[in-house]
């Protein structure tokens, strides 16, 4: 956030959801790091989102409201949250891409604008975002947001795809506990196709790729990542590549 503000003014980044994010929110509402933040040059944005409203428990935006947003007070327009409910996803996709190339002053399409982060979970089953296995939004290649039917899931939800992910500056994946030990392995070590293990379709073009595990997480990795022992405090993540 800190190099992004000081080399371009703003930090974009989408936020994604489920539970683990309450934790990584939790922690920058906190002093020191909450003071550290440049909240009025941040512009948040969702990697994914529900077909629910926003005040739906189910709701990706309404976690990161009660858990961020309303602590911190950040100026709804800079919160774009993304219009899952409407009835017509597809529609709600495309202007939902229009939202994006608004903030970052290109064109709705084409070349995807490169968000200075973007936060990612995984699912056990491999999925990441909404791009869920054998689902048609991983084999999007042109548009940067899509509405994706989830049969898995009897849903359909919108989603960020590989294109604009894949250009992003940094991509975080934050993953925790034993139950994403096996899969976790599977998604960094492999082997396993993009269309069985979605999160494997993250591959960031020229931007930075980081996995932020606990140990439960970690148990079933082969020991090759460098891995730093927490030390109970935000670690402050440095330059240098990360596994
Ligand atoms: C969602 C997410 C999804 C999530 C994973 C992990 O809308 O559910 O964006 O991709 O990150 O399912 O979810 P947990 O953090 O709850 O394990």
């Amino acid at each position: 956030c800190r190099r992004s503000i000081e080399a371009r003014g703003v930090f974009r980044v989408a936020l994604s959801g489920g539970s683990t994010p309450r934790r990584i929110h939790s922690l920058l509402c906190l002093r020191p790091l909450r003071d550290e933040i440049g909240w009025d040059r941040v512009e948040l944005f969702w990697g994914d989102e529900r077909s629910v409203p926003p005040d739906d428990p189910e709701s990706n935006y309404r976690m990161a409201r009660e858990t961020l947003l309303d602590e911190i007070g950040i100026d709804e327009a800079r919160v774009h949250r993304m219009p899952a409910e409407r009835e017509d996803l597809v529609a709600a996709a495309r202007d939902y891409q229009d939202e994006i190339a608004r903030s970052f002053g290109a064109r709705g399409e084409g070349r995807p604008p490169r968000f200075d982060l973007i936060l990612l979970g995984m699912g056990e089953d491999g999925h990441t975002a909404s791009l869920f296995p054998g689902t048609d939004a991983l084999a999007e290649r042109k548009r940067w947001v899509v509405a994706n039917e989830v049969p898995q899931l009897e849903t359909s939800r919108m989603t960020l795809t590989y294109p604009l992910i894949n250009a992003a500056r940094d991509v975080v994946f934050v993953v925790t506990g034993d139950a994403k030990a096996e899969m976790l392995a599977r998604v960094i070590e492999g082997p396993g196709e993009i269309e069985s293990l979605p999160c494997r379709g993250v591959q960031p073009e020229e931007g930075g790729l980081r996995y932020l595990v606990d140990a439960a997480a970690a148990t079933r990795l082969s020991g090759r990542l460098s891995s730093r022992p927490s030390s109970g405090d935000a670690q402050p993540i440095g330059d240098e590549p990360v596994t």
